[in-house]
């Protein structure tokens, strides 16, 4: 998979270089290529922001380096399908483990993070020749800028596609991939500053170890997450 992220702050995007992505990028499956905005500017100052139209607080990102940004990237000869642009935002669509799964389908990805109050509206216009534009939020909460929304969407996506995380199984137990809120987990010692591991694990018995970790996952689930859960169960 082909991943760029056009970014004014390119640092952020260091840890990509770390742990399990890092050795997907080594081992040649995770392309990522972080772009530094202010490469598509031309005045002295590199300016990529500018004040609203109509007035209000805050500036907004000018939509001349974006077009440049997009005009590189997105012709690129070496992209072959069309890109997807995800632009983070406050104002998009949820992220979830079922859109990190739709995405991970995805040849190519384009990530644009924006700062200030956000990015002139015709970027994404002009995005949407190229590619198919969604804006997504990680929740409803205000973060800064799209970086670190981008490095969450970009963990979560990249551990998906084969061979990243080594032992496939550990893709299917966990939190929300099943609707469901993960099981507790426990390893030794059995007995820890008082505290014993629950009986049920030591059994060796299976079935009753797979119905308990299931009753877990739905008590867990309904205790912090009811949302997730069908009526009838809550
Ligand atoms: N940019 C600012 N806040 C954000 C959020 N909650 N999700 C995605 N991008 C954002």
């Amino acid at each position: 998979m082909r991943v760029d992220v056009v970014t004014i702050f390119p640092s952020f995007f260091d840890v990509l270089g770390v742990s399990l992505l890092g050795k997907a990028r080594e081992r040649g499956i995770l392309d990522v290529r972080v772009h530094d905005l202010r490469a598509w500017t031309h005045d002295r100052h590199r300016t990529v922001d500018d004040t609203p139209y109509g007035g209000g607080a805050g500036m907004v990102m000018k939509p001349e380096p974006w077009g440049e940004a997009l005009d590189a990237i997105a012709t690129d000869a070496g992209a072959d399908a069309a890109p997807t642009f995800i632009f983070p935002s406050p104002a998009g669509e949820v992220f979830t483990q079922s859109l990190a799964r739709e995405l991970v389908q995805e040849p190519h990805l384009v990530f644009g993070c924006g700062r200030y109050e956000g990015i002139d509206e015709r970027v994404f216009e002009e995005a949407a020749v190229r590619g198919r534009v969604r804006l997504i939020s990680l929740g409803d909460y205000v973060l800064n800028g799209g970086e670190v929304a981008a490095m969450a969407m970009i963990e979560a996506i990249g551990r998906l596609i084969p061979g990243v995380v080594g032992n496939p199984d550990s893709l299917v137990e966990e939190s929300h991939e099943e609707g469901l809120l993960e099981y507790p987990s426990y390893t030794k010692p059995a007995h820890w500053r008082g505290r014993s591991v629950p009986e049920i694990l030591l059994s060796g018995n299976h079935g009753a170890i797979a119905a308990w970790r299931h009753q877990q996952q739905v008590e867990r689930t309904r205790a912090r997450r009811p949302d997730l859960l069908p009526d009838e169960t809550v």
